[in-house]
């Protein structure tokens, strides 16, 4: 039976348009290696979607003087645009605002509370006089004690990433009526006992492997500094009803319900969503920006350690850094950066895909330029995958007509040299190394243009050696023939493109070696250019039209 893998990409909460920064961050790296494990013949479940709970929403209909319901489902239809834009591949792209997520964090919390794992406690938080309400997470602004940025929230820091208490913030103010006083008022809360889960979680963290270094760091930081126990309740409206007498007018933390929109949305997916979540021997990676890494790395791991109920925990944490466009940070309200409802009026899905992967922040925070976009995609693209596809169909075409030519076999040293580049390519998107994926993935193009060069068909042909011409420009079909397939899981369009110049024959699978699958004479089309080139007056039409001023 096939090994399971299970892979899931951290929900977007659904208060904004999707950016580049959430693409690069967890969409498609989790996309590209999702494609890459089916083509592998592994059995995939690959989960996406909302996070429609928490003060993000709820604040965000405020602004917009909307019914939080309608504000959630106006922008999730945005988001699933961007979902099918870019040929994210989900099983499911769920949501976390349905019945089957309510029961079960209902059936979960009871869980752990049956194992000893909740407490109740009373604590000081700030109150808006006007509003007559609790300010819980993002309804609370003010100056955050760690960094001195003054625009934190109550449960975190955009700035420093530090995690809050609503209490610690200096001069705190309500998000949503700044006028109003604010003072300190006693109310209950559940919280889970964090500080219970210190050495299993420890343990734990030291059986994973290949993680990046920053989520490592990440969650070894959160465990020397000693955990807390954390609460799991919020005075709010908007969430999942909390399923204990005495706390009818509370809901659950959206932290506390989030990551488990993964289980609820698989659920939904398939009914067999437990020979994922519940067997030991399945694979299961997240992908997430680093601002997530310590809910993922220590809060819903602890939770589902603590319940003592076989929870696939994570293997392999994907924690990529922050991706800043031209200089600054990606933000709609200083207009800095590329939505996903503009990106593909400026470059087709595939372009950003390639680009973006090429540029995974992965080790560092990475600044992404247009003029950097247009060199990846006018040398790697256009260059040497889209004119080697257009300029071997084309002599072809002129010398041959619409058949591949003959050849007697494989060039040994050319397999050579490529199978080197696909075991490369194979290792880096099995272990999640983008960047060095693409670095193979680029190497096998230049191999194929270097061959072309080397072998001057169009000189063969001009001095009569036909047979010689014939077996080069074979041997090239049956390189463009293995783009497609290596290029499947970043470039799910070009790939298709490419299929479709065979009459879409040949499948997809991974190669584990360089092979002819194309028969002598087998016909084909010239396609379109795979790529167009952006010039210079359209980077400069993108930097005037994306950057902060
Ligand atoms: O940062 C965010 O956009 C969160 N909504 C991510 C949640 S990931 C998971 F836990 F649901
Ligand atoms: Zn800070």
């Amino acid at each position: 039976m096939a090994q399971k893998y299970l892979i899931t990409s951290a929900l977007p909460y659904v208060n904004n348009i999707l950016h580049i920064g959430h693409l690069v961050g967890c969409l498609l790296p989790s996309d590209v290696y999702a494609r890459f494990c089916r083509a592998m013949g592994r059995d995939v479940l690959y989960i996406g979607g909302s996070d429609e709970h928490g003060t993000p929403s709820e604040v965000g209909a405020l602004k917009e003087n909307i019914p939080v319901e309608e504000y959630v489902d106006k922008y999730r239809a945005k988001h699933l645009d961007a979902v099918r834009d870019f040929k994210l591949s989900f099983d499911l792209y769920g949501r976390t605002h349905t019945k089957t997520h309510e029961k079960l964090i209902h059936e979960l919390f009871e869980r752990l509370d049956s194992q000893g794992m909740i407490t109740e406690k009373a604590s000081m938080q700030p109150y808006s006089v006007n509003e007559k309400k609790f300010l819980a997470d993002r309804y609370v602004v003010g100056t955050c004690p760690r960094c001195g940025y003054d625009h934190a929230y109550g449960n975190e820091c955009d700035k420093c990433s530090a995690s809050l208490d609503p209490d610690e913030l200096i001069n705190p103010h309500s998000a949503t009526d700044p006028t109003s006083p604010v003072e300190m008022r006693e109310t209950k809360h559940l919280y889970f006992k964090l500080s219970a889960m210190q050495d299993k979680l420890r343990a734990w963290i030291n059986s994973r492997k290949g993680w990046p270094k920053t989520a490592t760091a990440i969650a070894n930081k959160w465990l020397d500094e000693g955990l807390r126990d954390n609460p799991i309740t919020r005075d709010l409206k908007w969430g999942i009803p909390v399923n204990k007498p005495g706390y009818e007018d509370k809901v659950f933390y959206v932290w506390f319900d989030a990551p488990w929109g993964y289980v609820s949305i698989s659920q939904a997916a398939t009914d067999d969503w437990a020979s994922w979540w519940k067997n030991p021997d399945c694979h299961y990676t997240e992908f997430m920006a680093k601002d997530n890494i310590s809910f993922h790395s220590i809060f819903f791991p602890a939770y589902e350690l603590a319940m003592n109920d076989n929870w696939k925990t994570v293997d392999t944490l994907k924690g990529q850094n922050f991706l800043n466009f031209n200089g600054a940070k990606v933000s709609k309200s200083t207009g800095n950066g590329i939505f996903l409802d503009d990106a593909l009026s400026i470059a087709p899905s595939d372009c950003w895909r390639y680009a973006l992967i090429a540029s995974a922040p992965e080790t560092d925070d990475v600044d992404f330029t247009t003029t950097r976009f247009a060199e990846i995609v006018n040398k790697d693209l256009n260059g040497l995958l889209g004119n080697f596809v257009s300029r071997v169909c084309k002599l072809t075409e002129k010398n041959f007509g619409l058949n591949v030519p003959k050849t007697n076999g494989i060039d040994g040293e050319l397999a050579k040299q490529i199978n080197e580049k696909i075991a490369e390519l194979t290792a880096a998107l099995d272990a999640c190394e983008f960047r060095k994926s693409i670095a193979a993935l680029r190497g096998i193009y230049s191999i194929a243009n270097e061959y072309m060069t080397a072998h001057e068909p169009w000189a063969l042909i001009k001095n009569g050696d036909m047979d010689a011409a014939a077996a080069v420009l074979n041997e090239c079909f049956q390189m463009i023939d293995l783009f497609a397939r290596v290029s499947a899981p970043v470039m799910p369009d070009t790939a298709e493109k490419i299929q479709n110049i065979f009459g879409g024959k040949h499948d997809l699978s991974w190669p584990t070696k360089y092979e002819h699958r194309i028969e002598n004479g087998e016909t084909f089309v010239v396609p379109d250019n795979l790529f167009t080139r952006i010039d210079d007056a359209t980077v400069a039409d993108i930097n005037e039209r994306f950057t902060a001023k």
